[in-house]
């Protein structure tokens, strides 16, 4: 074997195995905001990033890194508190390196929240949108370099990256509810800086409707090996432009952090009601 993403991936697999086998059917990622989505779960096995060799580390206030293995009602779940995000300087294929590892340690679903910009029509900060397919075009694929065999096909279909039936499943826990979940397009920049009035506006003509500087390269590596992929983006702000707001850190933050209830209820809803 001499791929060393694969051969990194694997170390990083026999890491987390001295150190728990609990086997996790789900991976969630948890997005700003959502960080204490974790108190929902009866927790198995905390395990830091900084625990598994080679992992990358999130340098982003906010983004603090642990795995959470556990049980949310009868699913077996494992959850990412902090992602690393490709801004701060990591290869594309550190950046997507957890969400294989998840898929390695069991799990078959992954679950991608966010933080991000809102554009589409009659969005509002505090919104929910369901993540119905994505623009990877400004990202850098993270598919590029040797093709991992064992892991998916050179040329990854991405016709159908978000799955009806977990789509669906959203809808209804949102109707049940009563939360206005939005639905739409998300498309994931590089970042760091944030957009420009242009740039959203060329966004919205391509049909985008929110905005962000992750999630899409985790999607298309989920996808590439066979995960079934389901996603919502907070929205924590009207994206450049839209709004005469200037944007920063800390207001997207205190946003997703208020839509923090509902978001919690709705993903956790969710997930104890998806078929693995
Ligand atoms: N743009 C990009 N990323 C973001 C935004 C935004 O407006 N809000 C939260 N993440």
């Amino acid at each position: 074997m001499s791929n060393p993403t694969y051969e990194k991936l694997l170390k990083c697999r026999d890491a987390v195995r001295k150190i728990t086998d609990f086997e996790p059917d789900i991976a969630l990622v948890l997005g700003s905001g959502l960080g204490a989505f974790a108190d929902n779960i009866k927790v198995e096995c905390e395990v830091s990033y900084s625990d598994i060799p080679g992992f990358p580390v999130s340098t982003v206030p906010g983004h603090a890194g642990k795995f959470i293995f556990g049980y949310l009602g009868k699913k077996k779940i494992v959850c990412m508190k902090g992602r690393v995000h490709y801004y701060e300087g990591y290869d594309i294929s550190d950046v997507v390196l957890p969400a294989r590892l998840m898929h390695l340690l069991g799990a078959k679903i992954l679950f991608l929240t966010n933080a991000a910009g809102g554009l589409g029509k009659g969005f509002n900060a505090g919104d929910l949108m369901l993540i119905t397919d994505h623009v990877s075009i400004f990202a850098p694929n993270p598919l590029i370099g040797p093709n991992i065999d064992e892991m998916g096909p050179r040329f990854a279909d991405m016709s159908d990256v978000y799955k009806k039936d977990l789509q669906s499943v959203i809808k209804k826990v949102a109707k049940k509810n009563g939360i206005d979940l939005k639905k739409g397009v998300y498309c994931q920049l590089t970042g760091p800086s944030f957009e420009s009035p242009a740039e959203i506006k060329l966004l919205g003509k391509l049909g985008v409707s929110a905005v962000g500087m992750s999630t899409v390269v985790e999607a298309i590596a989920a996808n590439h090996c066979g995960m079934r992929v389901c996603g919502v983006s907070c929205i924590s702000n009207l994206a450049a432009g839209i709004s005469d707001e200037p944007l920063c850190h800390e207001e997207v933050q205190e946003a997703a952090d208020k839509a923090a209830p509902l978001f919690t209820k709705l993903v956790a809803e969710s997930i104890k009601k998806f078929e693995v």
